[in-house]
């Protein structure tokens, strides 16, 4: 996918290999790839498939929303699409800790409280999580962040506050296609000393209902065994208007 102005990617060595995706160093150092691959991961990893077609559909999807964000305003991982599958981005250090808003109740907001699911939440709810698999990424506070050195006090408040922009920028470009934002997560990193966000946003780490028939169009079909998965996830592309081959 490169041209003129864009100089042909070198691929390296696989740094990383993730439940969903690959993350290759490049002839860059600056730049890593990130490879969606169709593998999905659920419950921290104990129940995983391969649905055909949804790495292309989720970095194509995550290419669009991180260049609206982009344009909004919000420091983002995101260089360019390199193939369907792939993409390039800054090669951040990620802090371990996940990023959650909440505009809907849903998902372990309803387990850990008894919150009914569906519930509108009067303002959106910030939460956040360890990123560890091995202890099911247990809830956190500011105080965990600091005292065990995953963030800074500035971290803290940029995260929040830039998870909080992102609800604005994404909750009317959804509503926009009469789909709810429920929820989501965010990962960031440092990027020289800036905090940049990180990872992917897909119907993998956010939950999207449609806005009439509250039909779940994210990661919670596979999560519960509803079926029709890519589908859905190919419908949330295909009502942004993200090109799909
Ligand atoms: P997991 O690690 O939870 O299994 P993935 O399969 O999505 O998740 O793997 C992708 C990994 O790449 C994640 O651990 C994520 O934190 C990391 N990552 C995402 N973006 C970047 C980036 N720009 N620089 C470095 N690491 C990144
Ligand atoms: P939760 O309801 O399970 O806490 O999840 C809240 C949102 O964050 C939901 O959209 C799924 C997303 N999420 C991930 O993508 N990965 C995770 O590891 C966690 C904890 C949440
Ligand atoms: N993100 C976690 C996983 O990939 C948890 C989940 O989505 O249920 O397993």
């Amino acid at each position: 996918m490169s041209n003129d102005s864009t100089p042909a990617v070198v691929k390296g060595e696989e740094l990383y290999r993730g439940k969903a995706k690959t993350v290759f160093h490049c002839d860059d150092p600056s730049r890593l790839i990130l490879h969606f691959r169709n593998d999905t991961s659920a419950f921290d990893g104990e129940k995983i498939e391969q649905l055909n077609r949804k790495g292309e559909i989720n970095n194509r999807i995550n290419a669009f929303v991180m260049q609206k964000l982009s344009a909004a305003g919000v420091n983002t991982h995101f260089d360019r699409l390199l193939s369907a599958e792939e993409s390039l981005v800054k090669k951040l250090d990620m802090l371990p800790v996940e990023c959650v808003v909440r505009n809907i109740a849903a998902g372990s907001l309803c387990k850990r409280l008894g919150v009914e699911e569906g519930l509108e939440l009067e303002t959106p709810l910030f939460e956040f999580f360890l990123k560890n698999d091995e202890l099911h990424d247990p809830m956190i506070n500011d105080h965990h962040i600091r005292l065990f050195g995953w963030g800074t006090q500035q971290q803290i408040d940029q995260m929040q506050q830039i998870t909080f922009a992102v609800n604005d920028v994404l909750k009317k470009l959804f509503a926009d296609i009469g789909i709810l934002l429920v929820d989501y997560k965010l990962e960031f990193g440092d990027f020289e000393g800036e905090l940049v966000l990180g990872d992917e946003f897909t119907p993998d780490g956010c939950r999207l209902w449609d806005a009439e028939t509250r039909k779940k169009l994210d990661k919670d079909r596979f999560r519960r065994d509803l079926g029709d998965v890519v589908e859905a996830y190919e419908e949330v592309a295909l009502r942004l208007g993200v090109p799909l081959d």
